[in-house]
């Protein structure tokens, strides 16, 4: 069983990333801008906020972070991004979700400029991503696809399971599974809370992504012998034996799925890491669309 190290990959990526701004900087081209707007006090928001900001920071980017209140009305956040938006120092900015409840998302998405939407939620993107042309692709796939490219894992002509169809992880990722180019074409099947003996359809998978949000719900009965594993799932659950109180774990049973698999994510350590990475190289990719490089 080979264990497919997101961590290790993702400090890859970020030196590649380093190393490209310090040589624009080096030229005289300012630093790539990646800005936040953090809403509330959600505590695994924090955590991501603090982890993107650190992250940017350590590739020579700049960021900048918008808090708000809880009570924050949508005209007043519809107006910081339209600030954002306009502001030539900005090269893309993210949104972090969930929003509360009196804040229709949707229409929060759609204010954001495509050209700055670094998350890949606007609808433009996800067509453009649906045509297979040129978008911004959300950072946990684009950061998938990215990881079993540079692991070596093959998927051309292989079955691929999605198991979830959420519009951040499931759906884009078996749209890019599916994508006509050599580190895709692998025939896909998505499967969510309606499908029908979802363990059978589950061990047909070559290659099986979990992203249901459902701690430890892939089993070994539900993996076939020799499968590669990716799991998105990250969760908090209590365990007194760790001086924190508690560990993280996937939507995978790691102990008893590893030992059947070809290749596997762990959690922590696989796809977290290589979300972070997604989003500094979308950055830079907004970054080259504004500013013209000689
Ligand atoms: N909340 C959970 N995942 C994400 C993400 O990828 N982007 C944003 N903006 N919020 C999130």
């Amino acid at each position: 069983m080979k264990l497919i190290d997101g961590k290790t990959i993702s400090e890859e990526i970020k030196k590649e990333i380093a190393s490209e701004v310090a040589s624009l900087i080096d030229k005289g081209y300012r630093a790539p801008h990646m800005a936040a707007i953090l809403v509330g006090h959600d505590g695994a928001s924090e955590t991501y906020i603090a982890s993107k900001e650190r992250n940017c920071r350590a590739v020579g980017m700049t960021s900048s972070l918008y808090r708000y209140e809880e009570n924050i009305s949508e005209k007043e956040l519809l107006e910081v991004i339209s600030f954002l938006n306009q502001d030539e120092e900005v090269d893309g900015f993210i949104i972090q979700l969930p929003l509360p409840k009196h804040i229709n998302v949707d229409r929060v998405i759609a204010a954001v400029s495509p050209d700055k939407d670094i998350d890949g939620f606007h609808p433009v993107n996800m067509g453009r991503l649906a045509l297979g042309e040129d978008a911004f692709v959300p950072a946990t796939p684009c950061g998938i696809m990215e990881l079993l490219k540079r692991a070596g894992i093959e998927t051309a002509g292989k079955k691929c399971v999605v198991l979830g169809r959420s519009n951040i992880v499931g759906t884009p990722m078996a749209l890019l599974m599916s994508r006509n180019n050599p580190h895709a074409n692998a025939t896909v099947t998505i499967c969510h809370s309606k499908t029908k003996n979802l363990k059978e359809e589950a061990l047909q998978a070559d290659i099986l992504v979990a992203a249901l949000g459902k701690p430890g719900f892939v089993t070994a009965d539900m993996v076939k012998e020799g499968a590669v594993v990716v799991d998105v799932g990250i969760h908090r659950i209590e365990d007194s034996g760790k001086p924190s109180g508690y560990r993280i774990v996937g939507d995978v049973d790691y102990d008893k799925v590893a030992p059947k698999c070809a290749a596997i994510t762990p959690v922590p350590g696989g796809v977290g890491p290589m979300t972070i990475a997604a989003l500094l190289m979308n950055t830079m990719k907004a970054y080259r669309k504004r500013v013209k490089i000689q």
